[in-house]
């Protein structure tokens, strides 16, 4: 009982922080709104029979809300035929080896193919994603120069270009001081001068509060307005209306608990309860 009581304690920590996992942000969908007035009319239908939110199917979307919206509805963008498709798999998309980049960006839970580069027609195939963090690849070597900028490998290094040998090397980077004078992480940090100096929401300009990475791309911080500065998001302080929208579909509102609470796959609640287990058994040892 006393080891439930922790694990819950635990829990309810975590879903209060304003920093999540990358794999855990924008893993709600229409579903998790569990009443009306949460079923946002712009994305999601309301079955007033069932009483079930779900999500508009992808042909409904021009380009904005297509880009935009949540993983869960596995919509993608098709520039050829300017229409909102259903995402079937990585190496469906095939990008020009500049943009190497829109296989992470662009699609789901995908990364450049480096064994799909076709020097001759200056292409690149995409393949899943190895690892749970914004711009993964699998290592630097073949990454073409005009493309190279913080890719992260396996090991956690970033590639990066080195403006001497003009060539794409791998680095270990744990804060943005880490990075030379012309490849600061402007998706993690900011130039204070001429210092590469880690990212606050205080920094972030009013119109463009809304997240930040760490550093090793691997998680988001959320931001939010008070008044006309931005601040740190309180999850634990969202209303029922606010939930979804203001953590990009991260976290919806329970309606037992009363609570905005983060969406999760069962794949995550495993390992969140793997990871729970673990510091359990430290806090045990420890005792
Ligand atoms: C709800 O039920 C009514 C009556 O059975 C039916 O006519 C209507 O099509 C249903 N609506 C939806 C959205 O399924
Ligand atoms: C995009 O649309 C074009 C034209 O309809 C189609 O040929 C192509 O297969 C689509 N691309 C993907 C990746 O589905
Ligand atoms: C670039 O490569 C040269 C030669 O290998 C090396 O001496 C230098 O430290 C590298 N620069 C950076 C920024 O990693
Ligand atoms: C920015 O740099 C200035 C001058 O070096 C320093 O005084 C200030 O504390 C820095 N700001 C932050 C947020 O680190
Ligand atoms: C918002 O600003 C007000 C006034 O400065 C302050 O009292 C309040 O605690 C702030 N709220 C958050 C969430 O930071």
């Amino acid at each position: 009982m006393k080891i439930i009581l922790i694990a819950f304690y635990l829990l309810a920590l975590a879903s209060s922080l304003s920093t999540v996992p990358l794999k855990s942000m924008y893993q709600c969908s229409c579903v998790n709104a569990m009443v009306q007035t949460d079923c946002l009319g712009e994305y999601c239908v309301w079955d007033s029979n069932t009483s079930k939110c779900s999500n508009r199917d992808c042909t409904v979307f021009l380009k904005d809300d297509c880009e935009g919206v949540p993983d869960t509805f596995n919509c993608i963008w098709n520039s050829t035929s300017n229409k909102c498709e259903s995402f079937k798999k990585c190496s469906d998309y095939t990008f020009t080896l500049g943009n190497s980049q829109n296989c992470n960006e662009k699609l789901i839970k995908c990364e450049p193919d480096l064994d799909s580069i076709d020097s001759k027609a200056g292409t690149i195939k995409c393949k899943d994603s190895t690892q749970d963090a914004f711009l993964s690849i699998d290592n630097c070597n073949y990454l073409p120069y005009d493309a190279c900028y913080w890719f992260v490998t396996p090991n956690g290094q970033q590639c990066l270009q080195n403006k001497t040998t003009e060539k794409c090397e791998p680095k270990t980077i744990t804060k943005c001081s880490d990075y030379t004078s012309d490849n600061c992480n402007l998706l993690a940090c900011y130039w204070n001068g001429t210092i590469c100096t880690e990212l606050t929401c205080s920094i972030i300009p009013e119109d463009e509060c809304y997240w930040f990475y760490s550093v090793d791309l691997k998680s988001v911080n959320f931001c939010s307005l008070n008044g006309s500065s931005c601040v740190d998001l309180d999850v634990s302080a969202l209303s029922q209306t606010q939930c979804l929208e203001s953590t990009f579909f991260t976290y919806a509102w329970n309606t037992d608990s009363k609570k905005c609470e983060i969406c999760v796959t069962d794949s995550d609640s495993n390992s969140n309860m793997i990871l729970y287990g673990s510091i359990l058994l430290a806090m045990i040892l420890l005792q």
